[in-house]
């Protein structure tokens, strides 16, 4: 495994072995857990080259955001890579010159809902970031969670948008045995949080297992959710149910909107966010749901 820290060496690296090889990307921000692990394994399955980028982007955090405290791991990372089989590891002092970046991507609506409203402007770091190690990159395909899925959403778009010769590749949620989505923020909890924090998977459950139920009225299935999180005492920041791809609000499920559900809420220290695909009425349930992949009590 290579561990290289500059862009020019990068590129240097990999101008031959784009020739000839399929080149994967798994762009990170360190603190590697098993849910990174399953993207850099989904890379090895569907490549021959497997680059990882470990790179704490200041650009997607605001001003009163995680940017110094975000765990810092990298020599752990590299041991984890190591045994991932990964061949490139992209770990650079910054990306951007040093009088700062003039030039960078603006994210529309697709960036200024769900998390976008807490976070303006988080979604144009995220895409200008991606959009920069691709140049560098230069991947056939690039892999992200399903965890972060208006992130998915955006960066999907950027690629097509931007007409970039990148396949970008969504991977599913990788879950704690209590349906806790799996984030370097988890680390953040002290045990009562930690508790606490299940309660949002919990919500998102509820939804699935109600509109599996039959129940197509967007407003019900929120109520549901907001059950769990009332009794839990958890005051989220958003619960609300989009069309997947547009990321409009949507109000009745239906078919010609495939829809999931999505919810942030601040546990003690930590913003944690989570989502979770809805049933399409008349349509068998593609995938497992929450409650199925770990066996949720609810
Ligand atoms: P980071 O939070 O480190 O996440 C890196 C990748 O891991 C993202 O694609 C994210 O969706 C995925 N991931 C995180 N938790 C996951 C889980 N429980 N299951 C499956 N995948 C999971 O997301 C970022 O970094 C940054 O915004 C980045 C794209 C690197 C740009 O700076």
């Amino acid at each position: 495994m290579n561990v290289i820290t500059s862009a020019s060496d990068l590129r240097r690296t990999l101008a031959p072995v784009g020739e000839r090889d399929r080149i994967a990307f798994v762009p990170t921000m360190g603190c590697l857990h098993e849910g990174h692990l399953s993207l850099i394994r989904k890379a090895r399955r569907l490549a021959d080259i497997v680059v990882v980028s470990i790179y704490v982007n200041p650009m997607q955090f605001g001003p009163n955001e995680d940017f110094d405290a975000y765990p810092r791991t990298f020599d752990a990372d590299c041991k984890i890579c190591e045994q991932e089989g990964v061949d490139i590891i992209f770990h650079p002092e910054t990306l951007y010159p040093a009088d700062g970046i003039k030039v960078s991507l603006k994210v529309d609506e697709l960036g200024n809902c769900l998390c976008g409203v807490a976070r303006p402007g988080h979604f144009d770091g995220v895409a200008t970031v991606v959009n920069i190690l691709f140049n560098i990159v230069q991947p056939d395909i690039a892999i992200f969670g399903e965890k972060d899925w208006q992130q998915l959403t955006i960066l999907r778009r950027v690629a097509e948008d931007l007409q970039m010769a990148v396949e970008v590749i969504g991977s599913e949620t990788l879950r704690e045995d209590d349906g806790l989505a799996m984030s370097s923020r988890n680390r953040y909890l002290k045990t009562q949080d930690r508790a606490l924090a299940t309660n949002l998977n919990k919500a998102l459950a509820a939804m699935q297992a109600r509109a599996k139920g039959g129940e197509t009225d967007v407003r019900k299935l929120i109520a549901a959710g907001g059950d769990i999180l009332g009794k839990a005492g958890i005051k989220s920041e958003y619960l609300e149910v989009r069309d997947a791809y547009t990321l409009n609000p949507v109000t009745v499920l239906s078919q010609q909107h495939p829809a999931r559900a999505f919810i942030a809420a601040r546990i003690g220290p930590a913003r944690l966010i989570d989502n979770a695909p809805l049933p399409i009425p008349g349509e068998e349930f593609k995938g497992l749901t929450i409650a199925d992949q770990k066996e949720v009590s609810q």
